[in-house]
């Protein structure tokens, strides 16, 4: 039987066996990224379903400190996350932005987005677009007020997830009606958004819509990115051309899509504006794990996509650390890995891009083979034959640059 462990010498274990991992990057270095980390991701205190809280409250200011010391540079916020619902749209949450724009600022952090809770208080038990007109002018009341919120903060994005817009039960709400309900509200936001923004000179904000297929309704009304692709689409929106998408990538996979092609389909439609980092499984819940802990390979590709076509949006820390974890484990471990990993992921992303192997089998693919007949099925298939194996040795190139094998690294038996 090993010697248990003290409480008092637990903190210093964690905090060596951290650093034995090493692979850890500078907080400088780490700001260089556009990486944003939500308030309540490090606020989560572990209280999901079935669940207790395991961690003691933490509020902005410590939030906001310790994203600082360990290099993330942005911060983004739900209107609720530290205002009172009671106060929002009040004079009293005025002392609450300059509370925070003094936190930031002394911290060297800047707002990046700040979304509106609609899917948390009562209010929201029928969806941001109920029946009842009142609920309905107090969404947009509500989606308005953040994009004032977020000009005040010097946010330049702001997301949408309609979490509620949708049923338990079948048959009792038209969901046509309430699609066109939902668009008023982002409506609302975006004209809100022209008018704040002329009048203090700023650009306007990028409203970003996030889908997700289930939870917290059995059934979502805007369950995919390609939904919400239809949607911007629909004629249902007045400016179509401020709205595009934050997708997350557990919120894709949990349908069962391929994240990668979810944002291809979101890169060629011009519309992949923000994105939420995490990880997660196929087909379950949203358990919102760290990035690359579970698909590091799927994360690498999804990386190397982003990469090569110029995305330079945020990205957002959208993940809960788990609830064995700490409230010290939260900013000594979770924070700094998952952003280390990131960086990781995104450098040998480059690697990839730029490795010769993969250059040249790439080449070799889109030239195709020579001297075939092109109105020949059996002539084209033959001149190709050879050239086609090239995909499984892609395939098995990123993952020897994934596991550091591309070095010469081998195995002995
Ligand atoms: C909620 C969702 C998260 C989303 C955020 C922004 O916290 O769980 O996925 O990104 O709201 O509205
Ligand atoms: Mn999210
Ligand atoms: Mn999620």
């Amino acid at each position: 039987m090993k010697k248990p462990v003290p409480v008092k010498d637990q903190q210093a274990l964690v905090e060596r066996l951290t650093q034995a991992c090493g692979g850890g990057y500078s907080p400088a270095a780490r700001r260089k990224y556009f990486l944003s980390g939500p308030q309540w991701a490090a606020a989560y205190q572990g209280q999901a379903l079935f669940h207790a809280p395991t961690r003691e409250p933490v509020g902005f200011e410590q939030v906001i400190r310790k994203y600082g010391e360990i290099g993330i540079g942005w911060w983004s916020t739900h209107d609720t996350d530290v205002i009172p619902t009671q106060d929002l749209g009040s004079e009293r949450q005025w002392a609450a932005v300059e509370r925070i724009g003094k936190a930031l600022g002394e911290n060297g952090l800047e707002c990046s987005m700040v979304t509106t809770e609609t899917f948390y208080h009562a209010v929201w038990a029928g969806g941001p677009a109920a029946e009842s007109p009142q609920v309905r002018e107090y969404c947009a009341a509500r989606v308005g007020n953040t994009v004032e919120l977020g000009h005040r903060l010097g946010a330049r994005y702001a997301v949408y997830w309609p979490g509620s817009l949708g049923y338990y039960v079948q048959g009792a709400i038209d969901e046509t009606r309430t699609l066109a309900w939902y668009a008023d509200a982002i409506n609302a936001a975006c004209e809100r958004d022209l008018e704040v923004s002329a009048k203090l000179g700023r650009p306007a904000l990028k409203h970003c819509l996030e889908a997700k297929p289930f939870e917290p309704q059995a059934e979502i009304l805007l369950p995919t990115s390609d939904a919400m692709l239809a949607f911007i689409g629909s004629g249902l929106l007045t400016h179509p051309e401020m709205v595009g998408l934050n997708p997350e990538y557990l919120h894709e996979l949990m349908w069962g899509a391929a994240p990668r092609a979810a944002l291809a389909r979101a890169l060629v439609a011009g519309k992949l504006w923000h994105f939420d980092i995490n990880d997660g499984y196929r087909l379950k819940h949203d358990v919102d794990i760290g990035v690359g802990l579970v698909n590091p390979l799927d994360w690498l590709n999804v990386l190397v996509l982003l990469r090569s076509h110029g995305y330079n949006g945020p990205f957002n820390l959208d993940y809960k650390p788990p609830r064995t974890t700490s409230n010290f484990g939260v900013f000594a471990v979770s924070f700094p890995t998952a952003v280390d990993r990131f960086i990781t992921l995104w450098e040998m992303a480059g690697e990839v891009i730029s490795d010769p192997v993969i250059q040249e089998a790439t080449e070799a693919l889109k030239a195709g083979g020579a001297d075939a007949n092109s109105r020949d099925a059996e002539s084209l298939a033959a001149a190709n034959r050879e050239l086609l194996t090239l995909h499984e040795l892609i395939a098995h190139r990123l993952v020897q640059i994934l596991l550091g094998l591309h070095r010469g690294r081998t195995y002995s038996i």
